[in-house]
């Protein structure tokens, strides 16, 4: 049985009216267990003589400790750079081999490489892979892969967790998100863009407002998805208390209303995702937004503690209704729970870092939880940090003088989102969690483009004179969070990125507000938090600064266009 589907980003070149080359992906992980390995070769994205190509295997055989694709292509693409696998090419022939750290590759595993080609004329798919010798894509005919391995469930089913989600997979685009963009001067260049859905209170489980609720967006997911794969977001966001260290996303449940979190919110949600109608879709959940931060940094002891944080940390409210999710959603074999870990310009600190960590697990290992409903970690939602400084490296020196010690650094052990990743996904697998676990990264609007930019390192005068001259995040604080001028669209949502990163996702919508800047009443229980006030001078979690917020924004989570058109205009990479 041979199945094919448009890659996300084949869908998307059409989309866009691209040339009309050759985008359609080859036939995609069907996970047939007869089907030995399956690659997905994606062009990603093509030029008048380039391309850059994504290849995800998803082996369905025995465990390896090494690998190597071949393949060969009709035409004269010429593989220049790759990263992940060590590629060669003779002729037409390509040989990609693991690198020593993607060497082994598990029975139902995967994993991702990608390249930079040349080519002229037609960029053509390559017909057939191998791995390791055995043809990919194409029933073997050795029925049930009988692995052997005792436990949950035997071959193939759709019970059975990928390694990662988003490879080979299409992303789920919210209808809702997308006209609002769509509607924007220019917004059609981004609306086809997979956003989250968020479920910011118990109403949005049937539709706020006669809009979309979980069910219409499942069933939307499932008339997308077609006979590929497709990975939907959905932000679980409504612990008692919310939001304790500010105001703007304060929630409807009070500090002490866990049972209700409990009965009203996730069963509903659970059940909802467990029903069979939906066991094909990958639902990938983003737990609980800046909760377990919140209690490590701002719950005491220190000049950033507020009052509702520790009102959360000595109720226990956010640890159980965060362990009774990940408990609950975990146990259905399509949902994979990343949980959220900040950011680098909050917790990057090792004083944040290492109690971060173990508050984590923590949250993961009590209340019924495992460390095996946790699928991964996200990091920058809904923040504004890059997903790497081209021009600083917390390495450098400057007159033998660390940029650590740069007021913007400010003894960090990172300056940006991916380095931040990585390091914590090394730490919390010493801690005990899955060593396959997979970072996100929220780049919905890291991307600091436009004028501002810097195009190479400051100068060495300083420091700081090169850590400003170079840095491309522009904010005036690393602790701002709320509308920030100037940023920019980042990265667009990108399967299997780096070793390590399950993806580059857009879980916060572009032209969704971070907070009103002016006080508005609501039903939502939303707070007025000065940071999102241009006016304001700052407190002690951004170091006393201006908020660095763009004006006449409306409540959280209301569409703010002044900021989309902002965000477009200074997206990086840049928009067509
Ligand atoms: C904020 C809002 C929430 C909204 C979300 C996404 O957190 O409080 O209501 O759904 O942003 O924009």
């Amino acid at each position: 049985m041979r199945r094919t589907h448009l890659s996300l980003f084949a869908a998307l070149s059409v989309l866009a009216g691209s040339s009309g080359a050759a985008l359609l992906a080859a036939p995609a992980g069907a996970a047939a267990s007869s089907i030995p390995c399956s690659v997905d070769y994606k062009v990603q994205n093509q030029w008048d003589t380039g391309f850059t190509a994504a290849v995800t295997i998803t082996n369905n055989a025995a465990a390896k400790s090494s690998w190597s694709l071949k393949w060969s292509y009709a035409g004269n693409q010429q593989v220049t750079s790759g990263w992940n696998a060590k590629i060669t090419q003779s002729g037409a022939a390509v040989t990609a081999a693991n690198e020593s750290y993607n060497s082994t590759l598990a029975s139902g595993g995967s994993v991702s490489f990608g390249f930079n080609g040349t080519y002229t004329g037609t960029n053509a798919l390559p017909a057939a892979f191998t791995l390791d010798g055995v043809t990919c894509n194409v029933d073997d005919g050795s029925g049930s892969s009988g692995g052997g391995t005792g436990g949950g469930g035997g071959g193939g089913g759709t019970g059975n967790r990928v390694d990662n989600p988003y490879a080979g997979a299409k992303g789920y685009v919210d209808p809702e998100w997308s006209a609002k963009a769509a509607a924007e001067p220019g917004g059609s260049r981004i609306a086809h863009q997979s956003t989250a859905v968020w479920l910011d209170r118990i109403a949005a489980i049937d539709g706020v407002n006669g809009g979309m609720g979980l069910r219409a967006h499942l069933d939307e997911a499932l008339k997308q998805k077609g006979s590929g794969d497709l990975v939907i977001q959905l932000v679980i966001y409504d612990l008692p208390g919310r939001d304790c260290a500010a105001l703007a996303s304060n929630g409807e449940l009070g500090p002490n209303d866990l049972d209700k979190y409990k009965s009203q919110y996730i069963d509903p949600i659970a059940t909802i995702l467990a029903d069979p109608k939906y066991a094909g879709l990958r639902i990938a959940t983003v737990i609980e937004p800046d909760s377990l931060p919140n209690l490590v940094t701002n719950a005491g002891g220190t000049d950033t503690t507020t009052d509702a944080c520790v009102t959360m940390k000595s109720n226990g409210n956010y640890e159980r209704g965060v362990s009774y999710a990940l408990d609950k959603l975990g146990a259905i074999p399509n949902v994979y729970n990343y949980l959220d870990a900040g950011h680098h310009g909050w917790l990057g600190w090792d004083t944040n870092l290492g109690p971060s960590v173990q508050e984590f697990a923590k949250a993961a290992t009590s209340n019924g939880a495992s460390v095996n409903d946790v699928a991964g970690f996200i990091v920058n939602t809904a923040n504004y940090g890059p997903v790497t400084e081209p021009n600083v490296k917390v390495t450098d020196t400057v007159n033998g003088q660390t940029v650590r010690q740069s007021k913007w650094v400010d003894w960090n052990q990172y300056v940006d989102e991916q380095s931040y990743a990585l390091g914590l996904r090394d730490k919390l697998i010493a801690a005990g969690f899955d060593s396959g676990l997979g970072m996100l990264i929220d780049t919905s609007r890291d991307g600091w483009g436009g004028t501002a930019r810097p195009t190479g390192p400051g100068p060495l005068t300083s420091v700081d004179a090169y850590v400003n001259g170079g840095r491309i995040d522009r904010r005036v604080h690393v602790g701002n969070w709320c509308n920030q001028s100037g940023a920019g669209l980042g990265q667009r949502p990108t399967a299997a990125p780096a070793a390590g990163v399950d993806a580059y996702v857009w879980v916060k919508p572009p032209g969704q507000s971070d907070g009103a800047s002016t006080a508005i009443p609501n039903d939502e229980g939303k707070g007025f938090d000065r940071m999102c006030d241009p006016t304001y001078g700052g407190n002690a979690r951004n170091g006393n600064n201006p908020s660095g917020a763009l004006p006449n924004a409306p409540l959280a989570g209301h569409w703010f266009s002044a900021q989309f058109q902002q965000l477009m205009q200074n997206a990086y990479p840049p928009l067509p």
